[in-house]
């Protein structure tokens, strides 16, 4: 008797990711020393912005590593996630010189931007809201960065437009 609770269309969409997920490994030449490059496009192909448990599995099975040596990758690395997060991750920063420049009211600002509180992710899969440690602009504090973008100098109105801003860029691409 078959008692597996994947349904047909699930299991298609696994087979296409693994194919996916091979395919960038493939890209790579299976090649170990690009295990960093091979997890990016993991993660970035993923939808959900971080490396599943199950693809991390199939990265060390074809590259013959441990798959503690992956597990060390994704967990040193902060441009890694091994929890599904948002397109874009928006980290304020909580060291002590933005601390001073009031980086709580700028968490604050933006929970209420985004109806979300810090930690979470919007249900439209859009934006995390997380802490960060110093991202070396502390003369523009209170700060944040999404990607590779610093956002210093943070008002109410400095939040809503950069949130607004990403939704448009969203909203352009459809
Ligand atoms: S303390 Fe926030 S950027 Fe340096």
């Amino acid at each position: 008797m078959c008692c597996s609770k994947v349904t047909k269309d699930q299991a298609v969409e696994i087979i296409k990711r693994y194919e996916q997920v091979l395919a960038i490994i493939n890209k790579y030449g299976k090649a170990k020393e690009q295990l960093l490059s091979i997890l990016l496009d993991v993660q970035a192909t993923s939808g959900e912005n971080y490396v599943a448990e199950e693809w991390a599995e199939v990265v060390a099975c074809q590259l013959d590593l441990p798959i503690s040596k992956v597990h060390d990758v994704l967990t040193f690395y902060a441009m890694f996630s091994i929890e599904p997060r948002g397109r874009y991750v928006i980290e304020i920063c909580k060291s002590t010189p933005c601390h001073v420049t009031k980086a709580d009211a700028v968490v604050a600002m933006f929970e209420a931007e985004l109806g979300i509180k810090l930690g979470e992710t919007t249900p439209d899969n859009e934006f995390t809201l997380l802490h960060t440690s110093c991202v070396g602009a502390c003369d523009i504090g209170p700060v944040a960065k999404i990607g590779e973008e610093v956002y210093g100098n943070l008002t109410a109105a400095k939040v809503a437009e950069i949130v607004a801003s990403y939704r448009e860029a969203k909203a352009c691409q459809k």
